[in-house]
């Protein structure tokens, strides 16, 4: 089946069909799917009719699925799946979450970020699968950092093109409002990264920063945070940028290395929003059962 790709934005993300992806699909019909996303960096496939093991199969075409970090004393929502990020406003049991520092720390995915750069191993997709929407807001809003990188003033691209940036995912968790201080945060696991992201298979560049770049390396850090600001603020013009809202089994993927993303807002206290991730890791690395994010997360934790 061909594929139909009909733009978001002129440059910038798309909404594709023609495959039906409920059904086993064939590597022709994925080598499609795979060049939409190098082309459009964010497409969304409406009423895909997933449930957990078929989004996790149809994720398994793009590579590596990271496993979702184990949350100390607090079961996995998805045990089935441990591939299945829980990203609802949900506990366990399925209830409205008002637990004061998780909702802290889930604020924290309403800043503009891409997934997991406080990783050394990096995250390359995202496929996020809608399962309960409220009625109002709850929008993933994308930036294009591969146009945003071709617009910057020549003097910005020179000077970014050899730097390097520290991200920590508590200093994001810091600018949400998550009670920690800069010195813990020092005291805890960061992931040095490079501030741009050259994409072999278009041949394109994009910036890589997000709300979890603390510091830019061998900078003062006044003049470093000011550099991802400048660099944050630029990228996230309306002209780069779009939201995606979502009926029940809308799945959207995007490519972390090309583009941030942000949660939009809702009645976090009053109105179900679950929604469910698997993520991809960069490169060709086997699935391995000693997935880092757990050790991550319980060595550096208050809230786990
Ligand atoms: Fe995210």
């Amino acid at each position: 089946m061909p594929l139909t790709a009909t733009p978001i934005t002129p440059r910038f993300g798309a909404e594709i069909s023609g495959i039906d992806v409920s059904k086993p699909i064939s590597d022709a019909d994925f080598a499609q799917i795979k060049d939409a996303m190098n082309q459009w960096g964010v497409c969304v496939i409406r009423g895909t009719g997933f449930d957990n093991m078929s989004h996790v199969t149809f994720s398994r075409h793009f590579g590596h699925l990271e496993t979702a970090p184990a949350v100390k004393n607090r079961p996995r929502r998805h045990p089935d799946t441990p591939e299945i990020f829980d990203a609802s406003n949900l506990t366990p049991a399925g209830e409205i979450l008002v637990d004061e520092n998780m909702v802290l720390h889930k604020k924290g995915d309403r800043l503009w970020h891409t997934d997991s750069s406080f990783m050394d191993m990096r995250s390359a997709y995202s496929l996020l699968l809608a399962y309960e929407v409220p009625k109002e807001g709850g929008l993933t809003y994308f930036a294009d950092m591969r146009s945003a990188y071709e617009d910057l003033p020549d003097d910005v691209r020179q000077k970014i093109a050899t730097l390097k940036a520290d991200h920590s995912l508590w200093y994001s968790r810091l600018l949400a409002g998550f009670p920690i201080t800069e010195e813990e945060i020092d005291g805890r696991p960061k992931a040095r990264q490079p501030m741009i992201m050259p994409q072999e298979a278009t041949g394109r560049t994009a910036i890589y920063i997000g709300s979890h770049a603390m510091d830019v390396a061998d900078m003062p850090r006044d003049q470093g945070r000011a550099l991802i600001k400048y660099l944050i603020e630029f990228a996230t013009q309306p002209q780069y940028t779009f939201g995606v809202s979502y009926q029940p089994g809308d799945l959207v993927i995007w490519d972390n290395l090309t583009t941030m993303h942000r949660g939009g807002d809702f009645d976090i206290f009053n109105e179900r929003r679950d929604m469910r991730r698997t993520t991809v890791r960069e490169g060709d690395a086997p699935e391995h059962a000693d997935d880092p994010f757990t050790a991550y997360f319980s060595a550096s934790s208050p809230a786990n």
